[in-house]
Parts: C-alpha cells; sequence; structure tokens
C-alpha cells in the first residue's frame, strides 16, 4: 500500500516511524513532514489544508490511504473532499468527515452530542456576546472556580479556569469580544470538575472499534504544572490510576455510547478518537472529545502497539475492524518534550540540532524540526523533539527519556524535569 501522512509534529514521526515497518507498505509519504519523518518517508512540500494540491498528488502518485494527523484539515473537510471527488474517493480517509470532526471543532455541538447519548461530563451552557447578560447571571449562580471555554478550535488556549467571578464575567466578554477569533465567537460556562486527567484512544470504523493504550499527559509549561498551557510537555502510558475496572468503566459509560452516539446521529466516522477525561471520586468524566490521536501522547501510546497499525488502519478504512487483533507490549513509555526557550511565547527558530545520534535506547521523534540549506537538521517550531523511553517501570523508562533530554543540544533548549512527577 501506498500511505500518505499529512502532519509535522511528533505524532506524525510517531505514526510514521511504525507504518514504515508494516510488511504491508510499499511507499510512504508526509506532507509537509519533517526532518524526522524524512528519516522513514518522502516529504512532500504540500500544506495540509491545500486540498486541491493534495489530491492532485494522490492521484498521481495512486496513495491508498491518507492518514490525517492533526485536526485542522479534519474541521476544513478533507475527507468530504476525497469522498466527494470520484477519483479520489476510493483512498481510505483515516480521520472522520466535517461532521465527525465537530465533535473537536465545537465544543457546543460536543456537548449536545453528550448530553444527547448520556455520556458524563461537566453541566454547561453556551453564551454569545448578543446573551452576554445571561452569561453573567449564569457565572453569579455558579460556584468558582469559574470555567470558560471557547467553542471552536483554539490551538489548545481556548480554555480559562478562573478563581474571581469579576475576572471570569471581564473574560467572558473579552472572549465573546474576539480573543480567540472566531473560535471565541461562542462560549461555554462550565461545571468545573475536580479531578486527575488521562487520555483514551480508539481506532474506530464507525461501528466496531479498538482501544489503544491510555496515556497522560503535561500540559503547563512549568514543573509541578505551573505556567502557560502548551501542546503537550510530556507523557506516560500505562497511567497507573486507571486500573482494569476504571477503564471498564470508561468503555461502558464513554467509549461505547459515543461509537453508539455516532450511529444514532447517522455520523460516517472513520479514524482516531481521543477522549479527554478527568476521573472523579472514581468515576471518569469526558472533559473533550479530540477528533485525532494526542500529541505527545502519540509518542507513548503508538511505540506500545506490537502489532501492525497499518493492517488495523486498513481495515478500518474498509469497515472490518471487528477483525482486528491487536496487541500490546507489556512495558511502561515516557515521552519528555525538547522544546525552544521562550515557547509557548516568543522563541526563534533556525537553532542546529546535535547529539541525537549519541542517545542510545530511546525512540527519538522530532516535532519541529527541518534542514538547513546545508543540510543539517534545526529547530523550526515550539516544540522541537520527543524523546521517548521504554522500561519495566516507569522510573525506567523516565531515566532513559531524562538521559537522552540532557544529551541532545540546541541553543536555548527545554524541557520539564518532572514528568510523572504525579503518580
Ligand atoms: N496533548 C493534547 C492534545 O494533543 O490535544
Amino acid at each position: 500500500m501506498k500511505v500518505l501522512i499529512l502532519g509535522s509534529g511528533g505524532r506524525e514521526h510517531t505514526l510514521a516511524w511504525k507504518i514504515a515497518q508494516s510488511d504491508k507498505l510499499t511507499k510512504l509519504y508526509a506532507a509537509p513532514g519533517n526532518a524526522g519523518t524524512a528519516e522513514v518517508a518522502q516529504n512532500i512540500s504540500i500544506s495540509v489544508t491545500d486540498f486541491p494540491k493534495l489530491g492532485q498528488f494522490v492521484q498521481e502518485e495512486e496513495i491508498d490511504m491518507l492518514i490525517v494527523g492533526p485536526e485542522a484539515p479534519l474541521v476544513e473537510g478533507v475527507a468530504d473532499y476525497f469522498a466527494d471527488n470520484e477519483k479520489l474517493s476510493h483512498v481510505k480517509v483515516i480521520g472522520p468527515k466535517k461532521a465527525g470532526a465537530l465533535l473537536e471543532g465545537s465544543k457546543d455541538y460536543s456537548k449536545k452530542f453528550m448530553v444527547r447519548h448520556n455520556i458524563p461530563a461537566g453541566a454547561s451552557k453556551t453564551f454569545t456576546l448578543e446573551t452576554l447578560e445571561s452569561g453573567y447571571a449564569f457565572l453569579e449562580l455558579q460556584k468558582p472556580p469559574y470555567v470558560l471555554k471557547a467553542d471552536g478550535l483554539a490551538a489548545g488556549k481556548g480554555v480559562l479556569i478562573i478563581n474571581s467571578l469579576e475576572e471570569a464575567k471581564n473574560s467572558l466578554k473579552e472572549m465573546l469580544s474576539g480573543q480567540f477569533g472566531e473560535a471565541s465567537k461562542s462560549v461555554l460556562v462550565e461545571q468545573f470538575l475536580d479531578g486527575i486527567e488521562l487520555s483514551v484512544f480508539v481506532i474506530t470504523d464507525g461501528k466496531n472499534y479498538v482501544t489503544l493504550p491510555e496515556a497522560k499527559d503535561y500540559k503547563r509549561i512549568g514543573e509541578g504544572d505551573t505556567g502557560l498551557n502548551t501542546g503537550g510537555m510530556g507523557a506516560i502510558s500505562p497511567v497507573p490510576f486507571a486500573d482494569a475496572a476504571f477503564m471498564a468503566e470508561i468503555d461502558k459509560a464513554i467509549v461505547k455510547p459515543t461509537i453508539d452516539g455516532l450511529t444514532k446521529d447517522g455520523i460516517d466516522y472513520v479514524g482516531f478518537i481521543f477522549f479527554g477525561l478527568i476521573k472523579v471520586d472514581g468515576k471518569p468524566f469526558v472533559i473533550e472529545y479530540n477528533a485525532r490521536m494526542g500529541d505527545p501522547e502519540t509518542e507513548v501510546v503508538i511505540p506500545r502497539v506490537k502489532s501492525d497499525l497499518l493492517e488495523i488502519l486498513d481495515l478500518a478504512g474498509q469497515g472490518k475492524l471487528d477483525q482486528a487483533k491487536i496487541e500490546f507490549e507489556d512495558c511502561v513509555t515516557s515521552t519528555v518534550m525538547l522544546v525552544s526557550g521562550g515557547y509557548p511565547e516568543k522563541y526563534q527558530n533556525g537553532k542546529e540540532i546535535t547529539k541525537v545520534d549519541t542517545v542510545e535506547d530511546v525512540l527519538p521523534f522530532h516535532a519541529g524540526t527541518t534542514f538547513s540549506e546545508l543540510g543539517e537538521v534545526i529547530t523550526n517550531g515550539g516544540r522541537v523533539m520527543a524523546l521517548t523511553g521504554k522500561g519495566a517501570t516507569m522510573n525506567e523508562a523516565l531515566a532513559k527519556s531524562f538521559a537522552a533530554a540532557e544529551a541532545v543540544q540546541f541553543d536555548k533548549k527545554y524541557y520539564r524535569k518532572d514528568i510523572g512527577f504525579d503518580l
């Protein structure tokens, strides 16, 4: 099979690394890819949202499968574009159409979906600038902390948790006045859930699903989970507090009702679903859905998959996921993300990355990397490289990730030294 992976982060390098090991693969491409995907695939300089160019390339190269990494092309309708074009409709697209991607693209839509299908989640109400006064009145009825969530995609920055009522009211007004552009033209005021978070992932063909190993990620820039939110600074899999009984409860109360809900709503969904969950008093609740894999969770989840991932995705594309057999390695994986100094605010690109070849027993998954004109590997983003270690225990895995994080060099490198601290 010929496969094209869309995206350029650590998630896409990890997927490319895994798929490159499949006997079913004849040729692998990444668009646009990074310096890491270039090791296992041919990088193609096409933007993830340039559907006509992607379609033309897929036709010319006779590509059989398109795996969509990030959310933007899904929400903009890449799967619909392929399905609606008679020369592309035979291509298996791993990623939902717009209607399914709305589970991530609109928090208001996903909340209504959860309510409709009795899926446990925090209560919420949605407001616009026209209903701002009702928003203030609603906030007055809530207890602190106040949770404000932008309805649309806001690159992981659209959730504010605020302790003071006055500040919450001001923030509601600012958000609705365009603080996050179009994404915050509608804002949800949501019940605060106090618990511990984890991420669960499935691959589905719309009827059947396979559940991947769960993971926990670390979103804040600072140690002890402090400071600004980032895309993710590290991750661990499995999650020690997610025992078999808790995972069975997640399956019964959340995963199965979600898949059944998609069927009942007539949403044809092929791809990954990422359940952002929180454990409160021993029970799981949904914080959010994403229509893709997590990053950096992919960097710890996929290295634990023993089976041929391409074979499983191929079955998903054929609607035959009930025939899939998936096996996982009984080990712990950890990843530590190296980021550019200044991230998630201002930072500089173009720093040469060295000593990656000196790291031992670690999988270095590239995120924001590219090649300089001289062919050196240089930084090209806030999150630069995820260093994944494997071990029999969490400490063994983390020791490998941290040793590699110390060894790899670039100017103004930063990483959190406390990944896993709370476990
Ligand atoms: N690590 C969180 C995300 O991928 O959205």
